[in-house]
């Protein structure tokens, strides 16, 4: 059988056989479908991407039915057992897990790039002192690009190579800038002999002690939840990097656009929402009136359903057995206790069960920043932090691909007809 489409266009009786290609059909391919009088082909409709694949990618995959997530071909509960978020943004970056040398070097190269300018402080300063911290990091990433000149020059390589290390370096560093501004506390350097993981938990969380070396489970915990949420395909702000990178400005400015995807509350901003909503139910008695407003419409059961799991999210699941472990360090959470019992009740309800509602990663995520004492605030931040590393690999593979060109969408017009002005006096 032949791997093409058959299609009749019956306004015109004319039949075209259009390639199918790894599962797909080019849209173009449907320019030449013309009607009589038309002045394009025949368009695809698609609002939201419903159906739409906008690349050909090599960095992760994801089976939404059988909730399967994959860096490089690595599944991530393996990830997430054996390596370390610096490991896994090599493997996101470069294709390969790094050998011992490489490793090496990457791990020097990102750590010698903690440091900001000490003008971003003064920005910083400038913010008011309850001024959202995804406010003040997509501000304060899209200002790196000043700073930074050379890195319009994005298809020099050794220049995205030092963007890249800059972003995956300096992220934890605004953003731990962020939350000190917000406490009125004095800002703490970064200390490069900590790990990723515990030296962004001590630029924000040390006080006048010499070092701040965080417990081993919360420092483990904390770069486990930078693994799961280091890369997750096309998704809004992934497309939102690669849409904005598709213009070819330098990767701090494309960047910015992707923190400002992600703080919306459909989005990074969920796992925000979810402790909030937890918050406002506040026990067990209250969850079956909460759930019945669900099915009412009033709102979203915030952390539950994806566009692509129609499973349980894989993250969530790893995320679920470590929040039991760290609060095992840092103390229960009756919050918690009320999260596992709307999930079970979630997963019992026809509603949630025929539309295929599951956790998602965010669900639980919230759970255990919180037992690490960081603020609901700080969670989408701690988001853009990890997803950093996915976004630069996901903003070079569309920028070395030939296929890709600037992202410019087509639309459907359906306002008005041509009409003539009309001066204000004659307005009605
Ligand atoms: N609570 C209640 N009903 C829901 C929910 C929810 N969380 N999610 C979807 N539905 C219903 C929705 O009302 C619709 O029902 P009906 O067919 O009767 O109209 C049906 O399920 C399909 O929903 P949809 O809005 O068409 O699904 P979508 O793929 O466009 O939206 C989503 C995906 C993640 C935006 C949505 O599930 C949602 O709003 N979830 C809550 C927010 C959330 O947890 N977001 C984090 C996503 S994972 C991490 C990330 O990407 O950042």
């Amino acid at each position: 059988m032949p791997d093409t489409l058959t299609v009749t266009d019956n306004r015109t009786g004319a039949t075209y056989e259009i390639p199918i290609e790894q599962g797909a059909i080019r849209a173009t391919a449907f320019e030449q479908l013309r009607a009589t009088g038309d002045e394009h082909g025949l368009l695809v409709y698609d609002p939201a991407f419903m159906n739409t694949a906008s690349c050909v990618s090599r960095i992760t995959y994801i089976d939404g039915d059988q909730g399967i997530l994959r860096y490089r071909g690595y599944p991530i509960e393996e990830l997430a057992e054996h390596s370390t978020y610096l490991e896994t943004a090599y493997l996101l970056v470069h294709g390969e897990l790094p050998t011992g040398p490489q490793a090496q070097t990457w791990v020097h190269d990102i750590t010698m790039h903690t440091l900001v300018h000490e003008n971003v402080k003064k920005f910083i300063d400038g913010f008011h002192h309850d001024a959202h911290p995804m406010g003040i990091l997509v501000s304060t990433i899209g200002a790196l690009s000043t700073f930074y000149p050379d890195a319009t020059r994005i298809y020099d390589e050794e220049q995205r190579r030092v963007s890249i290390y800059r972003l995956i370096a300096k992220m934890p560093t605004l953003a731990a800038l962020a939350y000190r501004h917000s406490l009125g506390l004095p800002y703490n350097y970064p200390d490069n002999d900590l790990s990723f993981a515990a030296n962004f938990l001590s630029m924000m969380f040390k006080m006048v002690e010499p070092r701040y070396q965080a417990a081993p489970e919360i420092e483990h915990a904390l770069d486990v939840l930078f693994i799961l949420h280091a890369d997750h395909e096309q998704n809004c702000s992934t497309s939102a990097m690669r849409t904005v990178g598709s213009s070819h400005p330098d990767p701090y400015s494309a960047t910015a656009a992707a923190v400002a995807a992600l703080y919306g509350p459909l989005h990074g901003g969920a796992n925000e929402a979810v402790v909030r909503m937890i918050e406002r139910i506040g026990s067990m008695d209250r969850i079956p009136d909460f759930v019945a407003g669900v099915k009412a419409g009033k709102e979203r059961l915030m952390g539950f359903g994806h566009r692509i799991y129609k499973n349980y999210d894989p993250r969530a699941k790893v995320i679920k057995r470590m929040a039991d472990q760290v609060l095992g360090v840092t103390g229960s959470s009756p919050l918690l206790d009320v999260a596992s019992e709307l999930e079970k009740i979630a997963l019992e309800d026809e509603y949630f069960v025929s539309r295929k509602l599951y956790p998602n990663v965010d669900f639980y995520s919230g759970f255990i920043y919180r037992a690490l004492g960081i603020p609901v605030e700080m969670f989408p931040v701690l988001f853009a932090v990890a997803r950093t590393a996915g976004w630069l690999s996901q903003w070079e593979e569309s920028l070395l691909d030939p296929e890709q060109k600037i992202s410019r969408p087509r639309q459907i017009y359906a306002g008005s007809p041509r009409r003539s002005y009309v001066p204000p006096a004659q307005r009605r």
